[in-house]
């Protein structure tokens, strides 16, 4: 087993549990499948990608531990996280007879762990469900938290839930695959948790790029274990999102209505989810200089730390096939639809000071559009 093994204890109402981070942890999954209930069935959910390489060898060593496993493997991409694979998915628990106290392992990134949390929080009102997250992405933000959600028609995470699993093993062995598009946008997520509640870490990061953009172990798993507690921190007191953990949604707002504009049947996304935090954190600096007074050289430190880790600050809406004064009505136009659902105000994230956020109500709408003309451009 390795040396580095960290732990982050989850400790929301009704539920406590360990994320484990450390490299190859499979003895670790495998042990803990045993102890944690005398059901022995076991579903791995999985994409195709991770079939070969390792679904298939935590299926042996489960089953050499006694348990009767089976795996599915989702269709792929974010239309798996649909009813059509969910039905797919009860119609396996209920022909094998599957209990609450059954395991369901997620394995996989944010697509396979929202698909198969929701499953799991349904079957029977709820079964064990334990996260093993492939993606930086799923490692720091989609796999802790407790939201999971599959998306109906054109209404992405429409019907949801929110669930927490009985254990997290968070694997540094997957990020050795990642591509490096995916890699820097699960560290758009870790800048966030720093930008909004650490000064240190932000420092850290500031510091540190080059060991972290090399992959370095150790500091890899700082990150990540820093991340997951600065988010713990934030869900903890308010697991459905009223207070503190509004924070988490620092540059998601405005870089959400930048994902959806710019999404086309047609070519399907512009923009990684972890790019669109970053142009949203971007769009928000905007908006924290106008309303709050945030200063310039703050301003400028955010933007460079976004640029270091291979995010974009700012895109050419031509280059992506738009026009830019329709691209930024769009974005306005998904924010008025955001604004309808939620006490009917424009209320943003926005950060006070180097590693500290506020939630500000009322911000003007000529505001958002200037903050939008910042990062959409000719
Ligand atoms: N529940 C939440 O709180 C929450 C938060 C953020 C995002 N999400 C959801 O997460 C999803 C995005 O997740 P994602 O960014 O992990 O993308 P993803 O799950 O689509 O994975 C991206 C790609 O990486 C591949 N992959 C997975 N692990 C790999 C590895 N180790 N090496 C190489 N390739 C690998 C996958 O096969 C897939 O093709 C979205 O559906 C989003 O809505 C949910």
């Amino acid at each position: 087993m390795e040396h580095n093994l960290k732990t982050v204890l989850v400790d929301v109402p009704g539920k406590e549990y360990e994320v484990q981070i450390s490299r190859d942890l499979k003895a670790e999954i495998c042990s803990f499948s045993s102890r944690c209930t005398e059901n022995r069935d076991v579903l791995i959910v999985t994409d195709q990608y991770l079939l070969s390489g390792y679904a298939n060898a935590l299926k042996s060593s489960l089953e050499e531990a006694g348990k009767n496993v089976l795996v599915f493997v989702m269709c792929g991409g974010k239309a798996s996280k649909s009813f059509s694979e969910v039905l797919k998915i009860y119609g396996i628990l209920e022909v094998n007879n599957f209990a609450r106290d059954s395991v369901m392992i997620a394995l996989g990134g944010g697509v396979v762990g929202d698909l198969a949390g929701f499953v799991a929080s349904t079957w029977y009102r709820g079964m064990n469900l334990v996260h093993v997250p492939t993606t930086l992405m799923a490692m720091v933000d989609s796999s802790i938290g407790g939201k999971v959600a599959i998306n109906f028609r054109d209404t992405i995470n429409a019907v949801g839930n929110y669930y927490h699993p009985i254990a997290n093993f968070t694997d540094m062995r997957f990020l050795d695959t990642l591509p490096d598009r995916d890699f820097n946008s699960g560290l758009a997520e870790v800048l966030k948790c720093a930008f909004i509640a650490d000064q240190d870490f932000a420092n850290y990061l500031s510091d540190s790029c080059d060991q972290i953009l090399q992959r370095e172990l150790s500091s890899l798993i700082f990150c990540v274990k820093r991340a997951i507690e600065i988010k713990v921190d934030h869900i903890r007191n308010d697991v459905t999102e009223r207070g503190k953990r509004l924070l988490l949604n620092f540059g998601h707002t405005l870089g959400h209505a930048i994902e959806m504009a710019t999404h086309s049947d047609a070519t399907g996304e512009a923009f990684r989810h972890g790019e669109g935090v970053a142009l949203g954190m971007t769009a928000a600096m905007t908006l924290s200089r106008s309303q709050l007074g945030l200063s310039s050289e703050i301003v400028t430190r955010v933007r460079e730390l976004i640029v270091t880790y291979g995010l974009p600050i700012n895109f050419s809406a031509s280059a992506y096939g738009f026009d830019r004064e329709d691209l930024i009505n769009r974005c306005m136009k998904l924010i008025m639809k955001d604004k309808k659902r939620k006490d009917n105000q424009l209320r943003f994230v926005l950060m006070d000071s180097f590693g500290s956020a506020v939630v500000r109500s009322r911000v003007p709408e000529d505001q958002v559009r200037a903050a939008f003309e910042v990062v959409i451009e000719e």
